[in-house]
C-alpha cells in the first residue's frame, strides 16, 4: 500500500486531498494544528488507513514528533503534500500602517512550515516509490500574475519564498529521483477562500493527485502548475 503525508489535512483542501487519496487506495498520515477530536469529526472514519496527529508546522519539535509517528507505522512515504497555510485579512494599508510584526507567524507557517516538513520527512520519502513532494503554493507566489493579491505583502511574500525554496529543494533532490512540485490549487470555496470562490476543493484535489502521478520521475518538466494542469508563470 502506498503512503502519503498531508499537512493542513483538517482544512478545506486537506479534507479533499484525504478523500482523493483514500479513493486511490493510499494509507494516509494526516496532520493539522486542529485538535484531534475536531479533526476526526471532519475527516472520514477510516481507522485502518487514516492516521491523524495534531501538529503545528511552526513547531520543530512537533514536526519531529510527526516524523516519529509516521516512522512507527511505515518505513516509507511515497508522497508528501504540504497544504497547511494561513492568510490574514487583506490590508488597504499600502505601507505606513502595515502590520509587519503580525506577518511573522504567517511567514513561519506558509514558508518555513513546508521546509520543516521536508527536512523531517526526507528519509521516509527517499525510501518511497513515487518520491513526490508537493508544496501547495498560490497564484500569490507568482511575480507576474498576482494582481488580485497586490495588497497582501505577507501572503504573497510567503508563497514566493515557498516557490524559491522548492526550486532549491528540487535542485538538491533531483539526483535522487525526487520530484518537487509547486501547485496553485485555485481560488477554492474553503474556510480560507470563502463561499464565493469558484473552485470546488474536490476538483483541486483531483488535479493535484493527477499532476503528482503524471509528473513523478519526470524531473526535467516544469515545476509550478495550476491544479487544472496548466503551467503557472513564475
Ligand atoms: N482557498 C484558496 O482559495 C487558496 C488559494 C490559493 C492557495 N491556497 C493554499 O491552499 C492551502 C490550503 O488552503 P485551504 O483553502 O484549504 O485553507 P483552510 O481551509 O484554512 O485550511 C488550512 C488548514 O491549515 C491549518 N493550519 C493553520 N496553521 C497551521 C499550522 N501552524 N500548522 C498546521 N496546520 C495549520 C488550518 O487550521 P486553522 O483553521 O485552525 O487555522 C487549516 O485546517 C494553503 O496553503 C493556502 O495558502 C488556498
Amino acid at each position: 500500500m502506498k503512503n502519503i503525508l498531508i499537512t493542513g489535512a483538517a482544512g478545506g483542501l486537506g479534507i479533499a486531498l484525504v478523500n482523493e487519496y483514500l479513493s486511490r487506495g493510499f494509507r494516509i498520515f494526516a496532520a493539522d494544528i486542529v485538535p484531534e477530536e475536531e479533526a476526526l469529526s471532519r475527516l472520514p472514519d477510516e481507522k485502518d488507513r487514516l492516521f491523524y496527529l495534531p501538529t503545528d508546522v511552526t513547531d520543530t519539535g512537533a514536526v519531529d514528533a510527526l516524523a516519529r509517528f509516521v516512522s512507527a507505522r511505515t518505513d516509507s512515504l511515497d508522497i508528501i503534500i504540504s497544504a497547511a497555510g494561513i492568510i490574514r485579512p487583506e490590508s488597504e494599508d499600502l505601507l505606513e500602517d502595515f502590520d509587519i510584526d503580525g506577518s511573522i507567524r504567517l511567514f513561519d507557517v506558509n514558508a518555513l512550515g513546508p521546509l520543516r516538513i521536508a527536512k523531517a520527512m526526507i528519509g521516509l520519502l527517499r525510501a518511497g516509490k513515487d518520491k513526490v513532494l508537493v508544496n501547495i503554493s498560490s497564484e500569490a507566489g507568482s511575480m507576474t500574475s498576482h494582481a488580485d493579491y497586490i495588497m497582501r505583502y505577507d501572503y504573497c511574500m510567503s508563497k514566493a519564498a515557498l516557490n524559491i525554496q522548492s526550486v532549491i529543494l528540487q535542485r538538491y533532490l533531483k539526483p535522487e529521483g525526487i520530484r518537487v512540485l509547486l501547485i496553485n490549487p485555485g481560488w477554492m470555496h474553503t474556510p480560507m477562500g470563502g463561499p464565493d470562490a469558484p473552485v470546488d476543493p474536490a476538483d483541486s484535489a483531483r488535479g493535484i493527485a493527477e499532476l503528482a502521478e503524471e509528473l513523478r520521475g519526470n524531473l526535467d518538466r516544469y515545476m509550478y502548475w495550476n491544479y487544472n494542469k496548466t503551467e503557472r508563470p513564475w
